[in-house]
């Protein structure tokens, strides 16, 4: 897959990129990310990419011809996904990120200031994404969260494919407790179940408190995930009782 990412701020991205899962999977040629500086597309001597909004009002707005030539330049004939990272757009989850991870290029654009000209968003951005709903000082950060979410996506990236789908959310529940060594700290026992070698034993227990995790902590996911009848059984009892 390739990722291309317009941003005002590309020295943000240097640090998470040039670590751990994502740096590794660049290494092993999985995936390539390119940076562009958007002040690159500008013609005018002083490089500038914002103006005052008209009408009035609070702040700067990202003009459209230096997004428009930069979009232009990245992706050639090609038809690609562009992407705008702003607070408006549809929030993030592992849905979208699927289906992300599903094409074979994508263009990020990093939203700054007070927004974009709107005719960015009409007519050259295809989809608007937001991480969340809290207000960021701009489009970067939420577009690392966004490449990293969809690189751990990507067939090879994880040492076994049961990582890309165990974790939390994956599979619509929250991921069950951990425990490692010692087997007794501080007085704290490690639940017994997990020491006793039965891996199908192990298997439900995990289920079982994924479930119930879930249910405590985001009873608004429990819609969503794939459920058996008796699971669905173990919620309403449960249910009554928290
Ligand atoms: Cl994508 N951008 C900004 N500026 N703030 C956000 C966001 C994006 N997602 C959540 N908050």
């Amino acid at each position: 897959m390739r990722i291309d990412i317009i941003t005002l701020f590309p020295n943000m991205f240097s640090g998470p990129f040039a670590e751990s899962i994502i740096k590794r999977a660049i290494d092993r040629q999985l995936v390539s990310i390119a940076i562009h500086n958007l002040r690159d597309h500008t013609w005018d001597k002083h490089h500038v990419v914002d103006d005052y909004p008209y009408g009035g009002g609070p702040g700067m707005v990202l003009k459209p011809e230096p997004l428009f030539a930069a979009v232009e330049a990245i992706k050639g004939e090609e038809q690609v996904p562009v992407i705008l990272l702003t607070p408006q757009g549809r929030l993030l989850c592992q849905d979208v990120v699927k289906q992300l991870a599903s094409y074979e290029r994508i263009i990020l654009i990093c939203g700054h200031y007070e927004g974009v000209d709107e005719r960015v968003r009409e007519h050259l951005v295809s989809d608007e994404i937001s991480i969340g709903d809290y207000v960021l000082s701009g489009g970067e950060l939420a577009a690392m969260v966004l490449v990293d979410a969809v690189v751990r996506q990507l067939p090879g990236v994880l040492g076994s494919e049961a990582s890309a789908s165990g974790g939390s959310h994956a599979t619509g529940l929250l991921q069950y407790p951990q425990y490692t060594r010692p087997r007794l700290y501080s007085g704290w026992e490690v639940p017994v179940v997990l020491l006793s070698g039965n891996h199908a034993q192990i298997a439900k227990w995990r289920r079982e408190q994924s479930i119930l995790c879930t249910l405590k902590r985001r009873p608004d996911l429990l819609p969503k995930a794939e459920l058996r009848e008796e699971e669905k059984r173990l919620i309403k009892e449960r249910g009554k009782i928290a």
